[in-house]
Parts: C-alpha cells; structure tokens; sequence
C-alpha cells in the first residue's frame, strides 16, 4: 500500500467508542492492534476460557510463544490487519476482544476470525467488532470475507448471518466453512 494510502487508512482507524450492550457500565472502545500491544495480547490469551480458545483456535492451545505474539501483533494494516477492543482509559487498557482478517492478494477474499473474552461474551461487542471489520476491509478493497466456525458455534454463525451481506455456508467434517461477499449488499444492520 502507497505511503499516502497507508497514513489515510490508519486516520480513519483511531480509537472510537462503540454502542455496545455494555457501553453504559464499561465503554469499549476499538482500535487496530499496534506492535507494543504484546502484553495486552498476551494476557488476554491466557485468561481465556479452554472452550473459548478451542472455539478460535480449532484446537487445545495452551500457549502462545513470544514470536507468534509479535507476529500477531505486527501487522500492514492492508493486507493483514486486527482490531482490538477495550475497556479504561488508554494507557490503562485492558484489551477484552481481537478481531483479525489476512488475505493472500490484493483481490482474493481474506479470512477472518474473531474473540471475546469470556467475560464479555454475549454483549454485542462481536457484531460491533465484525462491523468495524468490515468497514475496515470494503475500504482497503477486500472482496468479502472466509470464515472457519466450529459446528454448534452458533453464536458465531449467527453473527455472520446478520452481518449485512449474504452469508453461505459449507459443512464439512464438523466445521462450517463461510463466505461474505461484500458486493452484494444485503440490509445493513450494523451501519
Ligand atoms: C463468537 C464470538 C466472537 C461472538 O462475540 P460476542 O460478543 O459474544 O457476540 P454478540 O454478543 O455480538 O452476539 C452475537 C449474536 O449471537 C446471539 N447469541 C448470543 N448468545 C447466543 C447463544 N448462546 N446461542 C446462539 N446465539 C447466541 C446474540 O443474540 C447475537 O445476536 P443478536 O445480535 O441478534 O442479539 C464470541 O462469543 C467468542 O469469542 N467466542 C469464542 C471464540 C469463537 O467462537 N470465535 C469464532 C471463530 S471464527
């Protein structure tokens, strides 16, 4: 991406509060993963629930080495790109929630996959994250979204389905394989 492209990018990406279920106890607030977020990336892995790193991760991960951490969290903010979300002042953030897409090419379809922290599941935060998301990569030109969900994830199928575009959905040996196709534009929910 052209200097220029990249510095517009990352304006439209600052921090913003987001109307979550949760914003009147806690607001959380969204903002792309930077490479000093290691710490807050790795504290936010091992607090969470076995289920819910299975549910992510497709399998028992039990650890994230520092390499993968920073990998993780150095990313082009075009090709590869995560956005966190938080709760307290910035500087004092507790980072609760990730979600992340890569694509191989400018013009294929990128994969995405997302994660709550336990503790925050089932506010909204997720349908709001996947929104950003996908403002995020209409805006750098990604054609839709693939996901990988777990048979019975239904919380996770269902905020694919209601994410505003057509959702399809193969199954094969107990994970659900999806496609989001931005082109087609479906009744925005999360505008
Ligand atoms: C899947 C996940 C990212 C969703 O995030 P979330 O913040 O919990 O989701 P939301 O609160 O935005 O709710 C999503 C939808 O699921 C619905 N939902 C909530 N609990 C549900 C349940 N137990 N069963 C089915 N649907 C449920 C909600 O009603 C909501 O729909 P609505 O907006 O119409 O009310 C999160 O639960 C998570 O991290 N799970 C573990 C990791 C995971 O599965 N990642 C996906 C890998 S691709």
């Amino acid at each position: 991406m052209r200097a220029a492209g990249r510095q517009a990018l990352l304006a439209q990406l600052q921090p913003r509060a987001a109307r979550c279920r949760l914003v009147r106890t806690r607001p959380v607030w969204f903002r792309p993963i930077r490479p000093d977020d290691e710490r807050l990336l790795r504290d936010l892995f091992y607090s969470h629930s076995a289920e819910t790193v299975y549910q992510r991760y497709h399998a028992p991960l039990k650890s994230l080495p520092a390499a993968k951490l920073q990998e993780l969290c150095t990313l082009d903010y075009d090709d590869r790109m995560a956005l966190a979300g938080f709760i307290g002042e910035p500087g004092e953030e507790r980072m609760i929630a990730v979600g992340r897409y890569s694509r191989e090419r400018a013009g294929t379809l990128a994969d995405v996959a997302l994660i709550v922290h336990d503790d925050f599941q089932g506010r909204g935060i997720g349908t709001r994250l996947l929104a950003r998301l996908i403002e995020i990569a209409r805006n750098a030109g990604v054609g839709g979204f693939t996901g990988y969900v777990l048979a019975g994830n239904s919380r996770m199928l269902n905020l694919f389905l209601k994410c505003g575009f057509p959702m399809e959905s193969d199954l094969k040996d107990g994970v659900h394989a999806v496609t989001v196709r931005f082109k087609e534009r479906g009744p925005v929910r999360n505008a």
